[in-house]
């Protein structure tokens, strides 16, 4: 039977970049999902931006910008993680959209005429000088017990105690530093405690779907002495939210409008005919259709959200409540845990700017998950012995093994291996079954293990047999050609199995086994001949894991240091002096020169250098920049779905027309900077002398004929 999957994970706050939480979490989702369209099912895995509330508001007025901005700014750097880690998502979107705004009000308005919102008047508070409603976050005062200053208003960090921020002694404002003050306003509260949310909650949450753990939390939370509370789902102005039909001034609060992302998102791919190909149905079609599954991937920070606030917002709104929600642990670093908003000490772009292969990173983190809300751990030696161990020196071996025996006596061709024993002795059909019972259940770590048990059959047949002796008797000719038959059919079970891990792999290894795209039926019809053997994937080297947690600078991506934001990102745009001018160099420069270093002197290790991601990029337009003397806008492809701007100071030297279409070296992935002009996304590189006298003065770089678009300069 062919399922029909409406699959998402949770949504980012779009004011950071993605951290490894983010990714592991991904990675999850993407092996399920991959594992799925293999077995034929259709499948629309969506995700987007968490756009709204008071955070990413304060953020952005903080860097004044609009919220509209930093959310942009945060959404275009999505593309090079997802991509860079393969992350097979069929749309991703933003709570900040038509779809959202539209489906928001409308699930509201339902609940509305259900009689499940309430309006109640609360006391607050509020910041006179802001001029805003203050989340208990941005309140801080004397611990009401011990008297420590500057404690949060939920608990005490010196004495442990816990209270209400309203029980602070000389409470402040932590965005004004003013006195908080009491302040009434009208908010509406989603009845959570009325009986027909409790009862049917009961049900959803107590009927099996959910783990053991999550089930149980969630009857904690039904069943405690204090049932459930009212939920207050309004902000007053100023929030960066969605409006409240017919009360002016008034906001969902985030996370209403967040869960309803899932909805929108997928809205959005629909719209566009994105899923024309998979289902002849509309959006409200495709959701209201009862066949058709629905699964939220989350943490486990985030349980109550969504097992009671968001079953109860869609079933009561008259909508299909999800089918389940795949609940993970967090992620540590041998043994640290992360900070939510900091992240560990792996940031995934500097993962993917060393070069490691996002393929370790996908097997790694499978290899460690399994079905409960268990947190995994990232170690760095268990790491590289797990990805040397497992896929180079069992599963790649058995191709480069084999191969070279078939292609010097048997021109690539296999025999049958059907009714061999040695075949059958492998029990391909048992561990396939189990493997796929394993995946669907989200116990890859099992898979994974019973994928390698299978491996080392392989493996240990074919040492058994020692090829490289019957290799020298040509009367063992047809056993040689049986042993090397029965490793590639190995090889093929074991690609498929792999492959909702390790897609880009098992696309090289389709080249070798001369097939097209794997699906999970293909499983038993191993392919009659093999093409020449390349390699597969190299050993991971522990250097590169020194690279990866060494100390450095911020993450790319991220906020800008204030050395780096005083140095310019753009050439020459930062400085007035033709220091500054030399660009790629000079800011460098100007970079170390602010942080106490003698400019252009420091020397930088090979991994330093490994951070700077340069590209080879199109200048595909050039203009001046009304009201500058110096810049040039440069939009410049550079090997990404969509081009970026640069605002490069290099007008003195370059008419705008000289510049369209010949290639440059760019810095990809400095951070974004706003500049008066708009956003500069990265840096060209030029020379220039230290006398500024010299005209012309600035010469780009350019890389010699051949190079194209989106080359990697290292
Ligand atoms: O905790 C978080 O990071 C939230 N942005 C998750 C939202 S998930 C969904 F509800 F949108
Ligand atoms: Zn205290």
């Amino acid at each position: 039977m062919k399922r029909r999957l409406f699959v998402t994970t949770a949504l980012p706050y779009a004011n950071g970049s993605f951290h490894i939480g983010h990714i592991m979490e991904y990675i999850q989702a993407d092996v399920w999902v991959r594992f799925q369209r293999m077995r034929g099912h259709e499948v629309h895995f969506v995700c987007a931006d968490d756009a709204h509330g008071a955070p990413i508001m304060l953020k952005a007025e903080s860097e004044g910008v609009s919220p509209e901005e930093l959310v942009g700014r945060i959404a275009a750097e999505r593309p090079r993680y997802l991509s860079g880690f393969h992350i097979s998502f069929d749309n991703w979107h933003s709570t900040h959209s038509p779809e959202n705004v539209e489906l928001s009000q409308d699930i509201y308005r339902n609940l509305r005429a259900a009689g499940l919102v309430a309006e109640r008047t609360i006391e607050q508070f509020y910041d006179p000088v802001k001029g805003m409603f203050l989340p208990d976050r941005y309140i801080k005062g004397e611990c009401p017990k011990c008297g420590a200053k500057d404690q949060y208003g939920d608990s005490c960090e010196v004495c442990g105690a816990v209270y209400a921020p309203t029980d602070l002694r000389n409470p402040y404002s932590t965005l004004s530093g003013a006195a908080p003050v009491m302040r009434q306003s009208e908010h509406f509260f989603f009845r959570l405690s009325d009986q027909r949310c409790v009862d049917y909650l009961r049900g959803w949450t107590q009927s099996g779907r959910l783990q053991p753990e999550v089930a149980n939390k969630a009857r904690e939370w039904l069943e405690g002495d204090q049932g459930l509370g009212d939920w207050d789902i309004s902000r007053e102005a100023p929030y960066f939210g969605i409006p409240i039909p017919d009360a002016p001034g008034k906001y969902f609060y985030v996370w209403l409008d967040a869960p309803i992302g899932y909805l929108a998102s997928l809205k959005n791919h629909f719209d566009k005919g994105q899923a024309a190909a998979q289902t002849d149905q509309t959006f409200e079609q495709f959701v209201a259709d009862p066949t058709v599954e629905q699964y939220h991937f989350i943490g486990k920070d985030i349980i109550y959200f969504h097992t009671l606030f968001w079953p109860a917002m869609l079933h009561f709104s008259g909508r299909k409540a999800p089918d389940n929600v795949f609940v993970h642990g967090f992620i540590t670093v041998s043994g640290e845990k992360m900070s939510k908003s900091r992240g560990t000490g792996i940031s995934p772009l500097r993962y993917l700017d060393i070069g490691m292969n996002p393929e370790w990173m996908r097997y790694y983190i499978a290899a460690k998950l399994n079905a409960r809300v268990e947190d995994v751990d990232f170690n760095p030696d268990d790491f590289v012995a797990r990805v040397n161990s497992d896929l180079v020196g069992k599963y790649v071996n058995i191709a480069s093994r084999a191969s070279s025996f078939l292609a010097r006596f048997f021109d690539g061709e296999l025999v049958d291996v059907g009714k061999l024993e040695a075949w059958q002795a492998f029990e391909e059909p048992r561990h396939s079954q189990e493997i796929a019972r394993c995946l669907e259940g989200r116990e890859f770590g099992r898979a994974l293990r019973t994928a390698m048990e299978f491996a080392d059959r392989v493996n240990q047949h074919f040492d058994a047999e020692k090829p490289w002796e019957l290799a020298k008797d040509p009367s063992q000719r047809r056993r040689l050609h049986e042993v090397c038959s029965v490793s590639v059919a190995g090889f093929h079970a074991l690609t498929i199995w792999l492959k909702p891990v390790l897609p880009d792999l098992a696309a090289r290894a389709e080249t070798f086994l001369g097939c097209a795209p794997l699906r999970w039926d293909d499983l038993g019809a191993p392919p009659a001949r093999v093409a020449r053997y390349e390699h597969l994937m190299t050993r991971v080297d522990p250097k590169l894991l020194d690279a990866l947690f060494e100390p450095a600078g911020p993450a790319p991506g991220t906020t800008q240091p204030a050395t780096a934001k005083t140095a310019g990102a753009t050439a020459g745009a930062g400085g007035k002096s033709a220091k500054a001018a030399k660009t790629g160099v000079a800011t460098g420069a100007a970079a170390s020169a602010a942080a106490g270093q003698a400019p252009g002197a420091a020397t930088i290790s090979i991994d330093d250098f490994a951070k700077v991601d340069l590209r080879v990029a199109r200048i595909v337009a050039a203009e001046a920049v009304e009201g500058s003397d110096k810049l040039l806008r440069l939009t410049l492809d550079c090997g990404e779905s969509a081009p970026r701007t640069v605002f490069a100071g290099i007008k003195a030297a370059y008419a705008p027309d000289q510049l369209v279409g010949r290639l440059t070296v760019m810095v990809a992935n400095l951070a974004p900077r706003k500049m008066k002009f708009g956003l500069s996304e990265g840096m060209v590189l030029a020379a220039s002398f230290d006398d500024p006298s010299r005209a012309p003065g600035i010469f780009l770089l350019s890389p010699d004929d051949g190079g194209d678009a989106g080359m990697k300069v290292r």
